[in-house]
């Protein structure tokens, strides 16, 4: 149990209104925190916002929720476009596409909005966290909080140490996600940290599997839930992950490890140049 205060992380910011981005205005928002999602359009944002009421209007109507507590967490949320909003932020969350490049030119212009304290940390997958941290000008306060998806339910948080993180950073993202009800791990910064180092290699050789006649998708998924009591198969794991982020999770890991098991199989890579990339598409291993 990690005993440093989280009281000074008032309002948190999240960059990026996609699956991970949505979940994560969730999560710090029932943490009692002041929320800004900023998207990179003022639609996109409210888009997210707007699924996430509806998404809190069912568990009010299922009884899971206070309608009153619905109110207070949607009342703590804003949604813009402009990244100067974040300006006030004791944290920020980035959580935009898996490219390295997009992240670091995001952090250098973030590192020029928010005040000196404020920690910066990426949601990356697999990605350098250090690398995104020297593209701002306090590397000591960036370091990687990586939810698992979808982000309100799921317990894990991986936080990313970079080499060039402070204790206190890292005790700070620690203590962050323990207060968002997380069970949190702190692992060191290479390429798919514990979960997707070992995930990745079993999701990508269920494919190659199908690519090989072995067995039908649905019962390669039938036998995985089945035989090792997972809660899902590989292929829906995949299409529930994104199969254009499965892509760069496992680019990411072959180039840093060179491993064979990391190279994508050919089916994923056609898949996302056809657009496929599974449930947020409507279409991937299979239709939605
Ligand atoms: N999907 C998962 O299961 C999962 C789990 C944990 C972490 N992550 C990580 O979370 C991050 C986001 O993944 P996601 O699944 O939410 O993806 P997504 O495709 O649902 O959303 C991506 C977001 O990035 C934005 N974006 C795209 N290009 C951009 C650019 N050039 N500049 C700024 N924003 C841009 C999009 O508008 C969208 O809001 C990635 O780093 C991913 O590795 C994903």
């Amino acid at each position: 149990m990690d005993e440093t205060s989280t009281d000074h992380i008032v309002t948190v910011g999240v960059l990026g209104s996609g699956i991970m981005g949505a979940g994560l205005v969730e999560v710090a928002a029932r943490s009692g925190r002041t929320v800004i999602l900023r998207s990179r359009t003022q639609e996109s944002a409210d888009a997210a916002i707007a699924k996430l009421t509806s998404g809190l209007g069912r568990q009010v109507d299922k009884g899971r929720l206070e309608a009153d507590e619905r109110d207070a967490i949607l009342g703590r949320i804003t949604a813009t476009s402009d990244l100067h909003a974040l300006a006030e932020c004791d944290l920020v969350v980035e959580s935009v596409v898996e490219d390295l490049d997009v992240k670091k030119e995001l952090f250098a212009t973030l590192d020029a909005v928010v005040e000196p304290h404020a920690i910066l940390a990426t949601n990356t997958s697999t990605l350098p966290v250090v690398e995104i941290a020297m593209a701002t000008s306090h590397p000591d306060r960036v370091c990687g909080i990586h939810f698992f998806n979808p982000a309100p339910m799921m317990k894990l948080v991986e936080v990313i140490r970079p080499l060039t993180a402070s204790d206190d950073t890292i005790a700070t993202a620690l203590a962050f996600a323990s207060s968002c009800g997380k069970d949190a791990v702190e692992v060191v910064d290479r390429a798919g940290f514990i979960v997707n180092a070992l995930l990745f290699p079993y999701l990508n050789n269920a494919v190659k599997m199908w690519e090989q006649g072995t067995a039908s998708i649905e019962d390669i998924d039938t036998a995985m839930q089945g035989g090792c009591n997972f809660p899902m198969g590989p292929f829906a794991l995949l299409d529930l992950v994104g199969l254009d982020t499965s892509l760069a999770i496992l680019d990411a890991l072959h180039t840093e490890f060179g491993d064979p098991n990391f190279m994508a199989a050919t089916s994923l890579k056609r898949m996302v140049a056809a657009g496929h990339l599974g449930r947020k598409t409507g279409r991937g291993f299979r239709a939605y």
